[in-house]
């Protein structure tokens, strides 16, 4: 910075929008953090004119698998540093990725392991949800709530893949926890046996190509889990957030749940917007590129999703991206003799998560800028307790922004991608506005197609209390079915 100027970074001129409004002022930003907004703004020792361009705030994906082993057992293919290369050049300058526990596996030694391997290669700031799978009396008692003391606010649950799930026991255990401590629960709802029954059927039938994953991962098996994660959510009047929601049924679910109050919350992704069980059903081998779980489903999904997004049923638009390679080391761990059943599950889509619905939604006029916004950084950072240091442009925030140009026209192909997987299931298709400079805490991420951040500077981000969880702490029912009995005072 030079003496004279007042800035660090001012971006001039362009049209700024957040989750709840839009206007035009200048942003001055100073040791990455934004300190003014307003017209006429005094240089920056860098000076960026944002006219005819759209000054958003960085993304943040609160849904991506890096550098995990998967419930299957394979590695994704992204580590920390492609990862967050990939999700910087889309317009995104947070991610929440996963710190997995493996059962056996001790939750310190666990989080340490990832911070570590983050802290060495990460390009712009992170977050971990825990994924627990084994919550033994040491995780419950001691380990989750230094956790969540250290800034680690939220777990994801399996109730399916036999590596990773928890009975409904165990299931209320967690939900305990995290209401006494203060943590919001992501669960993932698909009935395990309803999916392995029909699985083993179609096996000894022979139908073992991709397409059958789609059948075995029948939208009834969502929708009952669903149900079932919102009963169990219910009886302990704890608030829940429903990942990757995928089809019509469990879109129904969720908004039935919300009609009574309940504190049910929801997120869905590209995948289940832009694809359907019929990009599975491709020849030979190929559909196994978009195997993932739950599966993409059919137009009406497609559109109950669209409307879920819409209208506020699902608050959360992220990109699950889970990377394997079109080959041996991920999607087929048995080559020319995979079966649906041993197929990597999971899609990448870091990179072009913004760009899909900026162009379909926005430019589409399905949805508003602002509402864009919120689904795609405001929410995510109201939910995971990062509001408001990051999810919008305010003085005080943390100067986490991508500049927008709603002209440019992309065809995404894998060529143009940064993450390490190899395809794209988007491949070919045309989207319009891309995020042309991508600003995370004051540096310039990306400018004319090239990294400027170096690797292993990206920043840790301590979490604090999810909104959902604080909200639930004044509106709760004491008297709620068990809570009058074992609340969180109680519990104390
Ligand atoms: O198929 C998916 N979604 N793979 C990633 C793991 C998960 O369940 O989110
Ligand atoms: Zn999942
Ligand atoms: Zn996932």
């Amino acid at each position: 910075m030079t003496d004279t100027a007042a800035f660090d970074l001012t971006i001039r001129n362009g049209r700024v929008s957040t989750a709840n409004d839009t206007f035009h002022a200048d942003i001055g930003v100073r040791d990455g953090v934004i300190v003014a907004l307003g017209q006429g703004l005094p240089p920056g020792a860098r000076d960026i004119d944002a006219a005819g361009r759209w000054v958003l705030p960085g993304g943040i994906d609160s849904h991506c698998h890096v550098e995990q082993l998967s419930g299957m057992g394979i590695m994704c293919a992204d580590d920390f540093y492609s990862a967050t290369v990939s999700a910087a050049f889309g317009g995104t300058t947070t991610i929440i990725p996963f710190a997995a526990q493996h059962r056996g596996n001790a939750l310190p030694e666990v989080v340490a392991d990832y911070a570590r391997r983050a802290e060495e290669k990460a390009v712009i700031d992170y977050g971990f949800h825990l994924i627990l799978s084994d919550p033994t009396e040491q995780a419950l008692k001691h380990d989750l709530p230094e956790l969540i003391k250290n800034g680690i606010t939220s777990f994801k649950v399996f109730m399916t893949y036999d590596r990773l799930k928890l009975d409904d026991y165990q299931l209320l255990d967690v939900l305990e926890v995290a209401d006494r401590e203060g943590a919001l629960v992501m669960v993932h709802a698909e009935n395990n046996d309803m999916i392995r029954w029909v699985a083993r059927r179609l096996a000894e039938r022979g139908m073992t190509a991709p397409k059958y994953h789609a059948v075995a991962h029948t939208p009834l098996a969502e929708s009952e889990a669903t149900n079932r994660a919102v009963t169990l959510a219910r009886m302990m009047d704890v608030p829940i957030l429903i990942v990757h929601v995928a089809g019509l049924e469990a879109v129904r679910v969720v908004h039935s749940s919300q009609a009574l109050g309940l504190p049910i919350h929801a997120e869905s992704c590209p995948q289940y917007l832009f694809l359907t069980a019929d990009d599975i059903d491709a020849p030979g081998l190929e559909g196994a590129k978009f195997c993932c779980s739950p599966p993409p489903r059919d137009a009406a999904s497609q559109e109950a999703v669209w409307q879920g997004l819409i209208d506020g049923t699902l608050q959360i638009y992220s990109s699950d991206h889970a990377p394997y390679r079109f080959d041996a080391s991920g999607k087929l761990p048995k080559g020319d003799a995979t079966t649906f059943k041993d197929v990597a599950n999971g899609v990448p889509g870091l990179e072009v998560r913004m760009p899909l619905l900026f162009s379909e939604g926005v430019l589409g006029g399905r949805i508003s800028i602002e509402r864009f916004v919120a689904l795609t950084a405001a929410n995510h950072a109201r939910t995971y307790g990062l509001y408001p240091q990051k999810g919008t442009i305010a003085v005080g925030a943390d100067a986490d922004i991508a500049i927008w140009n709603p002209e440019r026209e992309v065809t995404i192909s894998t060529s143009m991608l940064h993450d390490n997987v190899g395809y794209t299931p988007y491949e070919g298709r045309t989207v319009r506005g891309w995020p042309e400079v991508v600003i995370s805490r004051g540096r310039i991420a990306i400018e004319n197609g090239q990294l400027h951040v170096e690797r292993g500077s990206g920043r840790f981000v301590k979490r604090g209390t999810p909104e959902p969880v604080l909200r639930q702490r004044l509106t709760g029912n004491p008297n709620a079915l068990v809570r009058k009995y074992f609340s969180a005072d109680s519990a104390a």
